[in-house]
């Protein structure tokens, strides 16, 4: 784990870059667009994932030099394991499909980038206006654990709990949300590599702005250069599947959605910014 302490002023968060360098460039160019700084963006994870470019899109991310939690993705290809550690059940379409792309970023990473992935922290802390946030990949003891907006609120405070955190944020499941748990919140900030399975081709980022003693979370959509990002994944012979979905916005196998959130499927997302007060105040 890293803790890196108090920060003043607002912070950029997102997940999953999934090798996606086009969206990676934008999220890079967002964040310079807003004065956010390097040392105030935390990225929740899986950089290396479904799409065409791996190796630049992890140095891009090394050369920003922002904080970087491990995401399963990084923790497999550090060990060089056969799959990628999403726990996908064996044959469901995300187990085959998921196969296709981890070959292909298996191969092409250089062993400087393997590397890097092998050193990186399972969590992040840090502190803004008292609260103390602490940001993972999946679950606070399993890098790999989905939790989703419909997920037993009960399992979030638990976690909380356990992480002696005011706020946890978490990537992995690819879908942005938040929730007040008492005074305490599990945040997702959504991932840029992949759209949110609502039908539009564009991804989501989130930020977390002190105002006063109180701090702000609010989501953002992020758009990029997709058909570059689709050129990327055809050159280098990627399945079709992950390369339609940037383009139409839904994903390809809703194997690990709950139910919940695959009825959900095709709706635009309306995520309303939460401003988190804190009890004690
Ligand atoms: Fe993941």
């Amino acid at each position: 784990m890293l803790n890196i302490g108090e920060i003043k002023g607002s912070m950029l968060l997102f997940g999953g870059p999934y090798s996606n360098l086009q969206a990676t460039l934008a999220i890079r160019q967002e964040a310079e667009k807003r004065g956010i700084a390097s040392d105030h963006i935390v990225c929740t994870g899986d950089v290396v994932a479904y799409c065409g470019d791996p190796e630049a899109t992890v140095n891009l991310i090394r050369d920003w030099g922002i904080h970087v939690v491990m995401g399963n993705c990084e923790e497999s290809l550090a060990q060089d394991a056969d799959d990628c550690g999403c726990g996908f059940e064996e044959g469901t379409t995300c187990s085959l499909l998921s196969n296709n792309w981890y070959q292909f970023a298996r191969n092409q990473l250089s062993n400087d980038s393997k590397q890097w992935m092998s050193s990186l922290p399972r969590s992040i802390d840090f502190h803004s206006v008292g609260y103390h946030i602490h940001c993972i990949h999946g679950g606070v003891s399993h890098i790999n654990q989905f939790v989703f907006a419909s997920t037993d609120k009960q399992l979030k405070a638990e976690q909380l709990a356990h992480a002696q955190a005011d706020i946890i944020v978490a990537g992995h499941c690819g879908l942005p949300f938040g929730q007040q748990i008492g005074d305490k919140a599990w945040l997702n900030a959504g991932v840029i590599g992949m759209p949110a399975n609502e039908g539009k081709e564009s991804v989501w980022y989130m930020l977390l702005s002190p105002k006063g003693s109180e701090l702000e979370v609010s989501w953002h959509r992020l758009q990029y250069d997709v058909v570059a990002a689709q050129h990327a994944m055809q050159g280098v012979g990627l399945s079709k599947q992950y390369c339609h979905a940037l383009k139409s916005g839904l994903w390809p196998s809703l194997d690990v959605l709950p139910e919940k959130e695959q009825a959900l499927t095709g709706v635009e997302l309306n995520l309303v910014p939460l401003m988190l007060r804190r009890l004690t105040d």
